[in-house]
């Protein structure tokens, strides 16, 4: 038989290895699922960080009512997996890519954002060559100047222009806050409170338009303190915040929610007595915006090189020898999923599942 990890206790596991406590991580989507449906909002969580079908659907089976994607190549991998509500929150650009999308829509009710008329032209005139219709939201840009038409009557021009279209039907609007995610609190809040009333204003001028807008997609894990509330929002896009990491805890104030996603390493080297080397560095577990968190007192990863990470051991730090093992914290867990193949599902410190990181390297 072929091998399996799966019943082993976790300390076993060869290293480096990506590990995701199931506890936890349920924990957190009961988490986010009560805070939705405490706003009375939907919530369709992004899948881009852990690109796992597995966890799309413990979302869904927790209330979720679909997915975002961020490509189309991750829409498919959720479609083919089941999922049948797919908003890709990203323009879908190309003749080849607009084909797959056109066609995806027999397998699911996938959305796409757009924000031109010829993102709106190239999907209609696809769709309806081969008898479909896709429904398009329009982005709008609140602020944090990526994609997105400007608030108010340009949103209602790009919905009418779409809703007039052959092949492709209005299906709302989406405007991701992202650069509200790092400010601090008090900030945030009025933040998050200014753009979600620029997706009104747009709302009403859509309206205006004789237009129903059925959704008003927005938020993440970043802003689910606050976006949530707001009046106008029917839908929450928050998905990192299942995994949690010492990004969304640090630097975006992410409160409520647990760390779920480890990195299990080995000590490779130890030549003095307050520092040691690990087998895992920036391929391994992402470090950028801020460091992986070991979970070891007084140990602490002070650095990353490519393949090596660094770390210095306190005088109350256990006794480490080379081959043992440290479990850290992931730094930005969105970051940190798609280095790996898979994600070991780990239950009271056993294997209880192998993840498969099934949308890992589907960019386009
Ligand atoms: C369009 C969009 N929605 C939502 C999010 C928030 O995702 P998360 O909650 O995983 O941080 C992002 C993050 O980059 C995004 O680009």
């Amino acid at each position: 038989m072929a091998y399996s990890p799966i019943g082993q206790h976790k300390s076993e596991l060869d290293t480096p290895a990506l590990l995701i406590d199931m506890d936890t991580l349920e924990k957190n989507i009961t988490t986010i699922t009560a805070r939705c449906k405490g706003a009375g909002v939907d919530w369709r969580p992004h899948t881009k960080g852990h690109k796992s079908p597995v966890i799309a659907q413990k979302c869904i089976d927790a209330g979720a009512m679909g997915v975002t994607c961020a490509k189309l190549g991750e829409a498919e991998v959720m479609a083919a997996a089941g999922v049948r509500d797919i908003l890709i929150a990203n323009q879908v650009v190309g003749a080849q890519k607009v084909s797959r999308l056109v066609n995806l829509r027999h397998m699911s009710d996938v959305m796409v954002a757009v924000d031109d008329p010829a993102h709106i032209d190239a999907i209609g005139e696809a769709a309806g060559s081969i008898g479909v219709s896709v429904r398009v939201m329009v982005e709008v840009n609140v602020g944090m100047n990526r994609s997105g038409v400007d608030p108010g009557a340009p949103v209602a021009e790009l919905a009418r222009y779409a809703a007039d279209a052959d092949g492709v039907d209005f299906g709302g609007i989406m405007g991701y806050e992202g650069h509200a995610m790092g400010m601090p609190d008090d900030k945030k809040e009025a933040e998050c409170k200014r753009c979600m009333g620029l997706l009104a204003e747009s709302v009403a001028a859509v309206k205006a338009a004789s237009l129903d807008v059925p959704i008003v997609s927005a938020g993440g894990t970043g802003t689910l303190a606050y976006t949530p509330d707001l009046d106008g929002v029917t839908e929450i896009q928050a998905g990192g915040g299942v995994m949690m990491d010492t990004y969304y805890a640090k630097k975006l104030g992410a409160k409520g929610l647990h760390y779920a996603l480890t990195v299990l390493a080995s000590v490779v080297s130890h030549r003095e007595p307050e520092r040691a080397v690990i087998d895992a560095g920036r391929k391994t577990v992402h470090g950028d915006y801020v460091l992986p968190e070991a979970l070891d007192d007084d140990i602490e990863v002070v650095q990353l090189n490519a393949e090596h990470g660094h770390l210095r051991l306190g005088k109350n730090a256990r006794d480490l020898k080379v081959g043992d093992k440290i479990e850290m914290v992931s730094g930005y867990s969105d970051m940190t999923v798609f280095l790996h193949d898979v994600i070991y599902g780990i239950r009271d410190d056993r294997v209880e599942a192998v993840l498969d990181v099934a949308a890992r390297g589907r960019l386009a």
